[in-house]
């Protein structure tokens, strides 16, 4: 018999890496996909075309409602839960925070009240973030205090808090992971990294005049996401619940991706002024590429995250085998060439996340 896994958030960047994850390791695999007025399932379209229901499937839900929790939980019997599902945009956060902790924190506690209900003995991952730590300076380690700067990370301290609570209240077995940000051809267009691959592959088409950004200061620890699936994935193998980082051990701050990026699609970027006049230019033409704009400032900001994996290196014999350089040609080609397709009128097939698994 083969294990059975439940996904909340399967429609996301991690949720459709891990569903492919878990089904090369000969899962069935069940999502639990929200309703929404236009298509959602985009990132597991392909999943849901290549296998049978009892392989792959889907249930509609929401982890703001009980009851199709509790239904869903009671239907499949997973051997392992994976809860990735939040309002997860931190700047989004700021501006919808009741409905983001919501999700991010209630949500949780709702998954945990329907597994103590059923009294289903089942693994669960919980997917803590780096955003945890706000402005715990780094290096941030397993150890590191948590001191949450936005409405998103204090849902998800809030969230980590009752998975230690239930684990030691109810003998649940909740490991939780502590991620750093880890990106992907699939990551949401309005996160940084996603945002400037694909302006510059945009700019480069001419579709694109120049990019708008916020704080260029800001540093981050970036991955791969299919590197990082994999380490949600050995947390749930192990004997014992625990916490782990997963993290490169290496940061940069917006300012290199971008330089990185555009340097990588052949652009020669120079900065000129500083704070809200500051400009990437063009150096062979003089032409802004890059511009700042307030609006995308946050309130409060997670100035520097740069993670120390080492327990998860020695535990779960995880390391990240995807580099800063090589990240950053992944999410260009990927975008290159979907903005191409797109451009020639050709209809964006998944395979462009396909090639990038
Ligand atoms: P994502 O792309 O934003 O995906 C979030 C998923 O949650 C989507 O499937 C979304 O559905 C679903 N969702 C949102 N609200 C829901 C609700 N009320 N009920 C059911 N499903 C809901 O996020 P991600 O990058 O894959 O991240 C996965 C998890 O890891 C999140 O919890 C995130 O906070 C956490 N995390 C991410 C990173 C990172 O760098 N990516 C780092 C640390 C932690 P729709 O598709 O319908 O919107
Ligand atoms: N999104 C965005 N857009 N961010 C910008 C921009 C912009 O135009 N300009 C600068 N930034 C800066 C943000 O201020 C932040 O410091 C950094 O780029 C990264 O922003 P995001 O890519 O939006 O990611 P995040 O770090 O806030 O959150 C992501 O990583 C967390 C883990 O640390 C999300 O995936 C969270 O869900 C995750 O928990």
């Amino acid at each position: 018999m083969s294990k059975k896994a439940l996904i909340t958030g399967i429609t996301g960047q991690d949720g459709s890496y891990l569903a492919e994850f878990l089904l090369n390791k000969n899962y069935s695999v069940f999502g639990i996909v929200r309703r929404s007025s236009s298509f959602n399932t985009g990132r597991i379209d392909h999943l849901i075309e290549s296998y049978p229901l009892d392989k792959f499937d889907f249930y509609r839900g929401d982890v703001n409602d009980a009851n199709s929790l509790i239904e869903i939980v009671k239907r499949i019997e997973p051997d392992e839960i994976y809860h990735l599902a939040a309002q997860s945009h931190v700047k989004v956060s700021f501006e919808i925070p009741v409905f983001t902790f919501d999700t991010v924190a209630t949500g949780t506690l709702t998954l945990l009240e329907a597994v103590r209900s059923l009294g289903l003995r089942c693994k669960i991952y919980f997917a803590g973030s780096s955003e945890m730590f706000g402005s715990s300076p780094p290096p941030q380690n397993e150890d590191t205090p948590f001191k949450p700067r936005s409405p998103y990370a204090a849902g998800k301290v809030a969230a980590y808090q009752l998975c230690d609570i239930y684990r030691e209240a109810y003998a649940i077995w909740i490991a939780c992971g502590i991620l750093f940000n880890h990106e992907s051809p699939r990551r949401g267009e309005t996160f940084v990294t996603r945002k400037i691959t694909r302006a510059v592959a945009r700019i480069q088409l001419g579709i694109q005049d120049r990019l708008y950004l916020g704080n260029l200061n800001a540093r981050r620890d970036w991955g791969y996401a299919p590197d990082y699936v994999e380490a949600m994935w050995l947390m749930l193998q192990q004997h014992e619940p625990d916490h782990y980082v997963v993290a490169t051990g290496e940061t940069h701050s917006v300012r290199e991706f971008a330089e990185a990026v555009f340097r990588y699609a052949g652009f020669d970027l120079v900065w000129e002024g500083e704070g809200l006049t500051e400009k990437g230019v063009d150096a062979r033409t003089g032409k802004p590429l890059i511009e700042v704009h307030s609006s995308y400032f946050r309130p409060l900001e997670t100035e520097s995250l740069l993670g120390n994996a080492a327990k998860a290196r020695k535990r779960l014999g995880w390391e990240p085998k995807t580099g800063f350089e090589e990240l950053v040609k992944i999410m260009v080609d990927a975008d290159m060439k979907r903005e191409r397709m797109l451009l020639e009128g050709t209809k964006v097939f998944d395979e462009v996340w396909r090639t990038h698994i």
